[in-house]
């Protein structure tokens, strides 16, 4: 490219930005990379319910909760539930960058959306590799436009970044579910779920430079859906309720015995709530470091709370979230599908 071709590209760029800084309705463009899930399905539906204020450009599927195969499949069927057949759908990585696939089949069961019965989609899905979407996208639209949302292990966005770096300064920010810091972990006793499946991937991606708002345990745990929520889902009389709510009635059953607690928590929707209402959520800008070494403590997100290192803050690491305010935002966009 021409130096002049470059400055006008940049030009362009930056008023792009300007204009989503400025003008609150322009549409965010995002790529959903999920493993559903149950709780990532809520998400997909989240954002396509929002098509105001958010743009879900394409979802790339992970192996996570359950297997590659099956996580595609799910990622349809949200999509058809939701009346969208037409957004792209792509299977990426089928299993972490170096080590064996961990599967969550005891939380969300043998398909990964257990509870409600559910046909198969017949939207297809696409061709082309998650990953190479995911490049593809960051290169073509404007520098500083597209937002990466990770629901499920961090493969399929390490693996992009490994690839093509060159993309890494042109996204706008990665909002994503994972790691715990007060909470700890809930796959180990050190450990939350998506970042214990793919410690080196997390690293590679929280080492990234990339702007990184992170939703761990310490907030998604106090998302729990407890009985009058889903009963407000079951109540909108739509199919889009009755899955929600047939859903949450099924993962519910494993966490509320874990955690002796009213309801379980929607983990992967407060990453698209965030995007919708960034004020119910605070939390501290630090640095997070992922371990990689110890068995014992494999995938444990060290996050600096307390600021007690001089190491470089590289995360907006939240800690509160408003959940009725949560609550009242999901129900309202889950009644408009
Ligand atoms: C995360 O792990 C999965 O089970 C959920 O979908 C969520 O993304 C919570 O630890
Ligand atoms: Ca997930």
């Amino acid at each position: 490219m021409s130096a002049a071709l470059r400055t006008h590209a940049s030009r362009v760029d930056s008023q792009v930005e300007l204009q989503r800084n400025t003008n609150p309705r322009m549409p965010r463009n995002i790529i959903i990379d999920t493993d559903p899930g149950q709780d990532d399905a809520v998400a997909i539906l989240l954002a396509l319910a929002s098509p105001g204020e958010i743009e879900v450009l394409g979802i790339t599927a992970v192996a996570g909760n359950v297997p590659l195969p099956l996580t595609q499949k799910n990622a349809r069927i949200v999509c058809e539930l939701a009346g969208r057949p037409d957004v792209p759908v792509f299977a990426g990585c089928s299993a972490p960058l170096t080590r064996t696939l961990v599967t969550a089949e005891h939380v969300h069961g043998k398909t990964g959306l257990d509870g409600p019965q559910l046909s198969d989609p017949t939207m297809p899905l696409q061709e082309w590799h998650g990953v190479d979407f995911i490049i593809d996208t960051l290169r073509r639209e404007p520098s500083g436009t597209v937002t990466l949302c990770p629901l499920g292990p961090l493969t399929n966005i390490a693996t992009a970044f490994q690839r093509a770096p060159d993309i890494i300064a042109r996204v706008a920010e990665i909002v994503l579910m994972g790691g715990a810091y007060f909470q700890v972990g809930n796959i180990t006793p050190a450990a939350e779920f998506n970042i214990y499946v793919d410690p080196e991937a997390a690293e590679i991606v929280f080492r990234s430079g990339a702007p990184i708002t992170t939703m761990p345990l310490d907030v998604t745990h106090k998302a729990l859906t407890t009985a009058p929520h889903v009963q407000g889902f079951r109540n909108m009389g739509t199919k889009a309720g009755t899955m929600v709510a047939a859903w949450t009635d099924f993962f519910e059953r494993f966490d509320k015995e874990k955690y002796g607690s009213d309801g379980a928590p929607l983990h992967d929707p407060c990453v698209i709530a965030y995007l919708l209402e960034p004020e119910m959520f605070s939390g501290r800008h630090v640095n997070v470091e992922i371990e990689t070494k110890s068995n014992l403590t494999r995938g444990m997100t060290v996050a600096d709370w307390w600021r007690v290192t001089d190491r470089t803050p590289n995360a907006m690491f939240m800690g509160h979230l408003d959940a009725d305010r949560f609550f009242d935002l999901l129900t309202e966009r889950i009644a408009r599908l």
